[in-house]
Order: C-alpha cells, then sequence, then structure tokens
C-alpha cells in the first residue's frame, strides 16, 4: 500500500511574513495529519524558518530545486549538504518551468537526482507533455524519455526513496486539470516504465503524484485512480484553507 503524498509547490511566491503567516495556519489546520505525508516547498530563502515553523508538526519542507555539486564557485546555486544542514528533506527537481525557462534537461534532472540521494533527501521528479506533445500524440514518448533519462542509471534501491510527479503543462496554472482518467492513463504508462527498468516490486512501491490545477473539488477523483498517490500543488497550496481542504479531501 503507497501513502498518499500531497505536497505544495510555492514556486516564487511569499514574502518571508507571508510564509511564515502561511505556516502558521496551515499548521494549526493539518499540522497533525499523519495519513498522508503532507510536504509544503518553499523558496531557497525560506527554507530554514519554514522548518523551524513545522518542527512541531507532522508537516515536512521541501526545496524546489538543488546543484548537483556539493560546494564550490558556483554563485546563485545552492548544494544538497546545504538543504540537508536546514532540515529540508525533500526536493522538487526538474519541474517543467526549470525545463522550459532554466534550460532543464533529463541529464541536469539526473545529476540532481544523484545530489539529492547522495546527501539523504527525497526527490521529487517531475515529468509531463506540454500542448504540442499531446495534441501531437506524443504523450507517451516524451513521458518514457523523461522517466527513463531522468532515472538512467538509478538502483531500485534509490527509487524507495524518489516520488515522481506526473504534470501535463498544459494544464500547470491554466484550470484545465487533466481527467481523472487521462491522468491514469500515463500513471499507469510510467509505472510499466518503472517495471521495465527495475523490476515489479519497485513499479507497486513508488509513489506517483499528479500535478496541474489541483484543487480541494478534484484531489478526490484523482486520487481515486488506482496509479495516483497526491498531487503536487502550486496555486491551491498557496492559501492554508485551500491546501488543508486538499489535504483533508486526499484521505477520504
Ligand atoms: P497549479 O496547481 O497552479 O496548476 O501548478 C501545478 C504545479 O506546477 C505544481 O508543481
Amino acid at each position: 500500500m503507497r501513502k498518499k503524498i500531497i505536497a505544495g509547490n510555492w514556486k516564487m511566491y511569499k514574502t518571508a511574513p507571508e510564509a511564515l503567516e502561511l505556516v502558521a495556519a496551515l499548521k494549526k489546520e493539518i499540522g497533525g495529519v499523519t495519513a498522508v505525508d503532507v510536504v509544503v516547498c518553499p523558496p531557497f530563502v525560506h527554507l530554514g524558518a519554514v522548518v523551524d515553523n513545522c518542527r512541531a508538526s507532522s508537516i515536512a519542507v521541501g526545496a524546489q530545486n538543488i546543484y548537483w555539486e556539493d560546494a564550490g564557485a558556483f554563485t546563485g546555486e545552492v548544494s544538497g549538504p546545504m538543504l540537508a544542514s536546514v532540515g529540508v528533506k525533500y526536493v522538487i527537481i526538474g519541474h517543467s518551468e526549470r525545463r522550459q525557462f532554466f534550460g532543464e534537461t533529463n541529464e541536469t534532472v539526473n545529476k540532481r537526482t544523484r545530489a539529492a540521494l547522495k546527501n539523504g533527501l527525497k526527490p521529487i521528479v517531475c515529468v509531463g507533455e506540454n500542448l504540442a506533445e499531446r495534441e501531437s500524440g506524443r504523450t507517451f514518448d516524451v513521458i518514457r524519455d523523461h522517466v527513463t533519462g531522468s532515472l538512467a542509471g538509478l538502483t531500485k534501491e534509490d527509487m524507495l526513496r524518489i516520488v515522481l510527479a506526473y504534470e501535463p503543462v498544459w494544464a500547470i496554472g491554466t484550470g484545465k486539470t487533466a481527467s481523472a482518467a487521462q491522468a491514469q492513463e500515463v500513471h499507469k504508462f510510467i509505472r510499466e516504465i518503472l517495471l521495465k527498468m527495475f523490476d515489479k516490486a519497485t513499479a507497486d512501491a513508488t509513489r506517483i503524484q499528479y500535478g496541474g490545477s489541483v484543487k480541494p473539488e478534484n484531489i478526490a477523483e484523482l486520487v481515486a485512480q488506482p496509479d495516483i498517490d497526491g498531487a503536487l500543488v502550486g496555486g491551491a497550496s498557496l492559501k492554508a484553507d485551500s491546501f488543508a481542504a486538499l489535504v483533508r479531501n486526499s484521505m477520504n
């Protein structure tokens, strides 16, 4: 049985006071939830403060990126040892916005994933097709390429600590959710790829989140699908009431 995982990707939102306000409200509303794993992923500058404020709760904290070297002359980058040292547990890797705007490729996603694992962090590795790719019938080719490229050379043991997130780019921030059936079809396909790359036990054990316009109103139908194990949430994670409702509705 895979434990569901709901993660809030705050993207580039929230000043320091806003971040603390959100986390305080989340702690009050869902700070004791253990039936699903709850993660918040604020911008780098707030990580330490958010970790400190989540301490007496079941909410874990994740980063939104990681560099693959541990230290060095890499101005502007943040490394695995740095993230681990402030108490971060997860890291989102290869989000479509990074693939689209910051030159992220399967190869760099793979390097970042290895760096996260080496530093005891749990990678949330994102894959997903864009609208042109879906409309030209290339969804499955793109997903196969993202999954095999991003996870190349990793072991079954590594996979025990990795979460995958399927985020169709056309559903991100657009209000257009993939239907539960559309999402399930791709999640099932991802599990079949994992079976070929690793083995059945690994494919069965890997958690695959869905992301793209997930809201309190549609989470229940999504997580009712056999291969959808939670959500990576953008917009609806920025307000305590909607994220708390979404977490609660994922448990029903
Ligand atoms: P929205 O939930 O705002 O569509 O964003 C999804 C996403 O990109 C989460 O990583």
